[in-house]
């Protein structure tokens, strides 16, 4: 028995470790760097990141120019690698990474911990990348002292274009009697024409008749990209290029989550949306909007996400039907919103798509004006809601994934201002959680609860309430995933033309206008 187990277990063992070795995507640059450091390091997550302290790639009075420091405390929640050790810049200081032409990820890893006496409060600085400005008197304690569900470090993911110069220089500028830090360094290529599509790729611009072309000479700052109705998902197992995807479920705007149904189907990529678009995961899972019409045609399903005012905004949403009850067109069709106004009137999956388990994303630009002449943190709304036009079979409506990215000013700048410190998050308190990493979230937030003195004791409670909430939430939701559920009655009693079709139909009717 045991000798069967074991054999199970390395089969499996070996299966899986096969799958995370030929992932559909393979970059052409990949370079991983440990600032701070000057030896080869292995990160939790099998990646192995280069010290930056010897490298024939930037200057070698690099000891002379910054020095390299060890975090004084850590944060348990904070990996070693790439964030135990930091590189300090008191003056401007370039990294000159050799990389062929084409779209890449740049991320910037921070951990704003205090190296040798210096104060973590009082770091501001610039960064720029090719002709860039990606960050600009950027504080990455006060970013993080803001970030929800709380966290010590963070990941600033871009998307630049290289040209033939064959380098991409990142610049480190503190701002004056400031000093400027970084963890870690990961530059990764992107396929052409993915996100940056140009002229094959008209994208609507929300609230205007017009479309937007996103060419190679936009940059690109990641600011969301979830696996909605799924799981966190890491890096290894992206489609090669080292992304995360991460849960919705605290974006959801009050109370109505709606279900998370997931079946594994084999997903069935195309030519428009190749194997390396998001991985399976991304679009076997997805959030729809409950198991009752009446119900579903009476909310918007929403999200919520702070973004800076004054810029463009790109969002990519990623569809597939995998539920067996939908395969073909007209039976489950919704309007897409982005802050209130329409973005899409129709999204039929199956009509896009061609079919169930192929996937399919749609680009939507939106612009979010500076409200008063003044920069700030602003809510970016995203809603669904059945469009009932054409007498689709279902009420419903499905995201399987979101992407949302803020685009270049046009001055070439991303920057935005820093967040207010003891800002009150201007999200929404994290929603039920789905299954997952659900206890370590859970403890963080009741941390936060009790650590924050002005939050009193009905805070707390709330959480409580939140977290027993969540737990029941969850095991009726996973229930409606496997087994048929009233939204398949309803269905049923829709074809099958009883009283209760009729009732729907006026609806449906009421809903049109
Ligand atoms: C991804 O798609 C490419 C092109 O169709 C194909 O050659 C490759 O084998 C696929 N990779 C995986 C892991 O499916
Ligand atoms: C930056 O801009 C200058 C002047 O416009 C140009 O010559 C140079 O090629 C640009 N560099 C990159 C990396 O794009
Ligand atoms: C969208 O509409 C809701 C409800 O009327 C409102 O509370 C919210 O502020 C609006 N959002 C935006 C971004 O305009
Ligand atoms: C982004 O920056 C580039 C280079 O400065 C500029 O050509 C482009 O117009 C900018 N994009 C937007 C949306 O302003
Ligand atoms: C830099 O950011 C801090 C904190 O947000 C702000 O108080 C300060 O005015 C900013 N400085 C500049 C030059 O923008």
């Amino acid at each position: 028995m045991l000798t069967i187990a074991l054999y199970l277990y390395s089969l499996l063992h070996l299966l899986s470790s096969t799958a995370a070795t030929t992932p559909p995507y393979t970059p052409t640059d990949y370079f991983l760097l440990n600032c701070g450091s000057s030896s080869k390091a292995t990160s939790p997550d099998g990646r192995s990141w280069d010290g930056d302290a010897t490298s024939k790639f930037w200057p070698s009075n690099i000891g002379t120019t910054s020095s390299p420091s060890t975090a004084t405390e850590q944060d348990p929640s904070v990996t070693d690698i790439p964030f135990l050790t930091a590189r300090i810049f008191t003056s401007k200081f370039t990294y000159t990474f050799p990389v062929s032409s084409g779209p890449k990820f740049i991320r910037l890893y921070f951990y704003p911990a205090t190296y040798s006496n210096l104060d973590r409060s009082k770091s501001y600085f610039s960064v720029t990348a090719a002709n860039y400005t990606l960050l600009t008197n950027f504080s990455a304690f006060l970013t993080v002292s803001a970030l929800v569900p709380q966290q010590s470090s963070l990941v600033k993911e871009f998307i630049l274009n290289v040209r033939d110069t064959q380098k991409l220089d990142i610049t480190f500028n503190p701002s004056p009697n400031s000093y400027a830090f970084i963890n870690g360094i990961e530059v990764v290529s992107i396929p052409n024409n993915f996100y940056m599509k140009g002229d094959l790729n008209p994208i609507p611009l929300v609230g205007s008749q017009q479309f937007f072309y996103i060419d190679d000479n936009t940059a690109l700052e990641t600011l969301y990209r979830l696996n909605v109705g799924g799981n966190d998902v890491s890096v290894n197992h992206d489609t090669g290029m080292y992304r995360t995807w991460q849960q919705d479920g605290q974006y959801i705007y009050g109370g109505a989550v709606g279900l998370v149904p997931h079946l594994e189907i084999p997903i069935r990529y195309t030519n428009e949306t190749p194997n390396y678009t998001a991985p399976a995961t991304v679009y076997t899972t997805a959030r729809t909007m409950g198991r009752d019409p009446y119900v579903n045609l009476e909310y918007r399903l929403t999200w919520i996400f702070n973004v800076d005012s004054g810029f463009l905004y790109l969002a990519r949403l990623h569809f597939c039907e995998f539920q067996p009850e939908v395969t073909k067109e007209n039976e489950r069709i919704f309007s897409v919103y982005m802050n209130n106004q329409t973005a899409d009137q129709e999204v039929d999956v199956i009509h896009l798509s061609g079919g169930r388990g192929i996937p399919v994303f749609k680009d939507y630009v939106l612009s979010v004006p500076v409200v008063d002449g003044l920069r700030s943190k602003v809510d970016l709304w995203l809603a669904m809601h059945p469009n009932m036009n054409s007498k689709p079979m279902y009420a419903d409506a499905i995201l399987n994934g979101l992407e949302i990215f803020k685009l270049n000013q046009s001055d070439g700048s991303l920057a935005g201002p820093n967040p207010e410190y003891d800002m009150v998050p201007a999200q929404p308190a994290p929603y039920p959680k789905l299954p997952g990493k659900e206890n370590s979230k859970t403890s963080s937030w009741l941390v936060v609860a009790v650590s924050g003195g002005v939050i009193g004791g009905v805070f707390l409670i709330s959480v409580i309430g939140f977290v027993i909430f969540s737990r029941r939430r969850r095991v009726r939701d996973s229930g409606a995933s496997v087994v048929k559920s009233s939204w398949v009655q309803f269905s049923i009693s829709h074809t099958s033309k009883s009283t209760k079709t009729n009732a729907y139909r006026l609806i449906s009717a009421d809903i049109s206008h």
